[in-house]
Parts: structure tokens; C-alpha cells; sequence
């Protein structure tokens, strides 16, 4: 290649490596097993599959080892998290990580929304006032994941059955057990609604 050439690719930058899509990087061959429930790149079109697109690693990490140590019981997902266990749970936590999260297509009830919206203020205390979480605290981000699944997990923290008897979690549980669950519903609408 002529030297000019060489230098105006360089000065363009098309030598190095491309932005990463959702076919590349070490963690993408594996991702593909996990689409037919999480949607392709990880972007959930349901309203019972969580969104791993853009999900921090730190908690695609924990959740991972939560269901394949059978602590988080899910008989969908604990040999799919023992897979990745075995693929290498970092490589995978950094394509999803990597992947531009779009919030739900699930459509929202906005009176729901809006009643979700001033029971919220409860939660504000671990999960921050945008509701993205804090990773200090080991709290996830919920917005824009779909609400079905929301409201799902809310129930079984009410229930104690996500990761049972686990003290870290007794907070959230008490808490969830003061809440009706028709409010849990509105809660999993607003929170799906935050962008
Ligand atoms: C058969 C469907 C199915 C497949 C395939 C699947 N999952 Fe899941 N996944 C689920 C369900 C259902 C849940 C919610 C389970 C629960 O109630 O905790 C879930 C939850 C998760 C969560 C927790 C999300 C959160 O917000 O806490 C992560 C992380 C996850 N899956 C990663 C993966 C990865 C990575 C793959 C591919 C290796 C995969 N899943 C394949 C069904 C599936
Ligand atoms: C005392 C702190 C605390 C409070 C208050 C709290 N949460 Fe959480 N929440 C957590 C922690 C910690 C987790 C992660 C649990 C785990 O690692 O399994 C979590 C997880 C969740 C999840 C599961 C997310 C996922 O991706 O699976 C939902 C849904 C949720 N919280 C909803 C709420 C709502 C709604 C409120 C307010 C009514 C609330 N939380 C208040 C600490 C809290």
C-alpha cells in the first residue's frame, strides 16, 4: 500500500479496530444461546424476559452465580448461568455491558405510571432518585426493563423466594411486604417508564 495511503487510513482511523457491534467481541458466539429468551443482543422485546443489553457486570455477574449456585432459583436460567460460568462469565458481562440499552417496548398504562410514580419515593433510598442503582450498595438499575418482570420480582422478594433467607436482602423484603400488590404493579410500571 502506498505510504500516502497508509497514513490517510491512520489519520482517519479506519486501521484500528471497528466499533464494537453486537456480532463481535469475545463474549458475542456465546450470547446468541441466550436470544431466543432474552432477545437478540440481549435487547428483551418480552414482558417476562429482563433486558441485558447495557446491564452493569458487576450484577450480570452476581446474578449469575446466584443461579448457578441454585441461591437465586430460576429452573430457566440455572443451567444457562452454569454455561456461562464455564464460557467465562467476565467476557460476557462486558458484550452485554457493551450492547446500547432501549428501554421496553412493552406499552405502559400512564395512570399506572403515575400512581407508581408517587409510591416510588420508597425506593429512592437504595435504588437512587433515578433508579439506576448503586453498585456500592449491590442495587441494581431498574429502568426501562420490562414491567411484568419487574412486578415478578417483586413478588418473590415478598414472597422470600429470591435467594431466600439471604440477610443482605432483608430490607427489601420487609419492605415489599408492606406494599400491596396492586402497588406493586404501579411500581413496576413507573420504574419501567424512567429512561
Ligand atoms: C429459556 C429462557 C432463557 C434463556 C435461554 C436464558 N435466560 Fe436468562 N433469564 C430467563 C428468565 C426467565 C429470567 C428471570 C428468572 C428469575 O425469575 O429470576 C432470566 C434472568 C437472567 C438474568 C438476571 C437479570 C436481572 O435483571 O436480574 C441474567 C443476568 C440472565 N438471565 C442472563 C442470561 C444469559 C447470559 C443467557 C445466555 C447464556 C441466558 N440468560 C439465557 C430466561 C432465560
Ligand atoms: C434497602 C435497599 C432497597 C430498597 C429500599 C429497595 N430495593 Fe430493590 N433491590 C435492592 C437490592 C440489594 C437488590 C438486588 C438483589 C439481589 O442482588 O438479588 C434489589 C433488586 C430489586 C429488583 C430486581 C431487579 C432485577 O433486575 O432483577 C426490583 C424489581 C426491585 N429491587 C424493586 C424495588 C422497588 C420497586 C422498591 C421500592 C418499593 C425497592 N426495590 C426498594 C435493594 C433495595
Amino acid at each position: 500500500m502506498p505510504i500516502i495511503l497508509i497514513s490517510l487510513l491512520l489519520a482517519l482511523g479506519l486501521t484500528g479496530p471497528a466499533a464494537a457491534g453486537p456480532l463481535d467481541g469475545p463474549g458475542a458466539p456465546q450470547a446468541l444461546v441466550c436470544s431466543a429468551c432474552h432477545g437478540f443482543a440481549g435487547q428483551s422485546q418480552s414482558n417476562t424476559m429482563p433486558i441485558l443489553a447495557g446491564m452493569a457486570p458487576w450484577y450480570f455477574k452476581k446474578s449469575i452465580q446466584d443461579y448457578a449456585a441454585g441461591k437465586r432459583t430460576s429452573p430457566e436460567m440455572e443451567p444457562y448461568a452454569k454455561q456461562v460460568l464455564q464460557f467465562g462469565v467476565d467476557d460476557m458481562a462486558a458484550y452485554f455491558a457493551g450492547q446500547k440499552r432501549t428501554a421496553s417496548p412493552v406499552k405502559l398504562d400512564s395512570a399506572a405510571v403515575e400512581r407508581g410514580r408517587a409510591a416510588a419515593v420508597q425506593c429512592t433510598l437504595c435504588h437512587g432518585v433515578s433508579g439506576k442503582g448503586d453498585p456500592a450498595k449491590g442495587v441494581p438499575d431498574l429502568t426501562g426493563q420490562p414491567p411484568g418482570y419487574l412486578r415478578h420480582q417483586m413478588l418473590l422478594f415478598k414472597a422470600d423466594r429470591r435467594s431466600p433467607g439471604d440477610a443482605q436482602l432483608k430490607v427489601i423484603k420487609a419492605l415489599m411486604l408492606t406494599i400491596p400488590d396492586e402497588q406493586l404493579a404501579d411500581l413496576a410500571q413507573y420504574w419501567s417508564s424512567v429512561r
